[in-house]
């Protein structure tokens, strides 16, 4: 008997089930100062792990993956901080966009990006409008993002349509057009959701890793994938 999974069968298809993954990418700031270096190193270093983690998941089989970047609470750390976070969303968008549109990558905020500089708004809305018709995998970023108000905003949506339903009220949720959470991922050894899809998780599979976040590889990816593929997902069921 083997036990082997592979979180990837011959054929590039998924064998491990997964559509949607999304990832908490925690540990920048102790990855810099692990090695005496200014945070913005590790928040650089970070995006490059993104860019590997994002070429990764369609090979993977991934319809969706959601990536928390800016939660609606990291306003609370000091501007230079915040501008070296915004700066490298910049050039992210800058760099990659065309490597999105070449791949069939369709761009997604979840947030409310609106509020964020309006030049980075402009490079934002470019950016989904230039992928918006891309159907191989959805890339969400989740930019000023916190749960509890996207339950509030969808919630209120859901309210001035009369119809307060479970389904009226996800209908609302930024994530709406996206598959259902299968795996939610943290990295840096935090065990939190510190307010990211807190709707969404209420059945994804949860997957904590010590590894910090700009060490994060595809194959750190897989096994991820391996370890969802070994869970029995019950739903409340027997
Ligand atoms: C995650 O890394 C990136 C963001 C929250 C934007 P952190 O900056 O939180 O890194 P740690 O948790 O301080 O190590
Ligand atoms: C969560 O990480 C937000 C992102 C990864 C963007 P934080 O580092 O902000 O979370 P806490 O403060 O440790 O809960
Ligand atoms: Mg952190």
């Amino acid at each position: 008997m083997t036990l082997a999974v592979s979180a990837l069968d011959d054929g590039g298809g998924a064998t491990h089930g997964a559509r949607h993954v999304a990832i908490i990418m925690d540990g920048n700031g102790r990855w810099a100062k692990k090695r005496h270096l200014p945070r913005a190193f590790g928040h650089k270093k970070g995006v490059e792990a993104v860019r590997e983690v994002v070429r990764a998941a369609r090979g993977m089989g991934l319809e969706a993956m959601t990536l928390y970047a800016f939660s609606s609470e990291n306003w609370r750390r000091p501007e230079d901080e915040i501008n070296d976070l915004m700066g490298l969303m910049r050039t992210f968008i800058r760099s990659d966009l065309a490597e999105f549109v070449a791949n069939d990558v369709r761009l997604h905020i979840i947030g409310d990006y609106r509020v964020l500089a309006p030049d980075l708004v402009a490079m934002i809305d470019d950016a989904l409008a230039k992928t918006a018709h891309n159907r191989g995998t959805t890339l969400a970023i989740a930019l000023n993002y916190g749960a509890q108000q996207e339950i509030v905003f969808a919630a209120r949506a859901a309210a001035v349509k009369g119809d307060i339903t479970l389904e009226a009220i996800e209908a609302e949720l930024y994530t709406a057009d996206m598959p259902p959470l299968d795996l939610l991922i943290r990295t840096s050894g935090e065990e939190r959701l510190s307010n990211f899809l807190l709707w969404q998780a209420a059945y994804a599979e949860l997957w904590f890793s010590e590894v910090l976040w700009p060490d994060f590889t595809p194959a750190h990816l897989a096994q991820a994938l391996e370890a969802f593929a070994a869970r029995e997902r019950r739903y409340g069921g027997r």
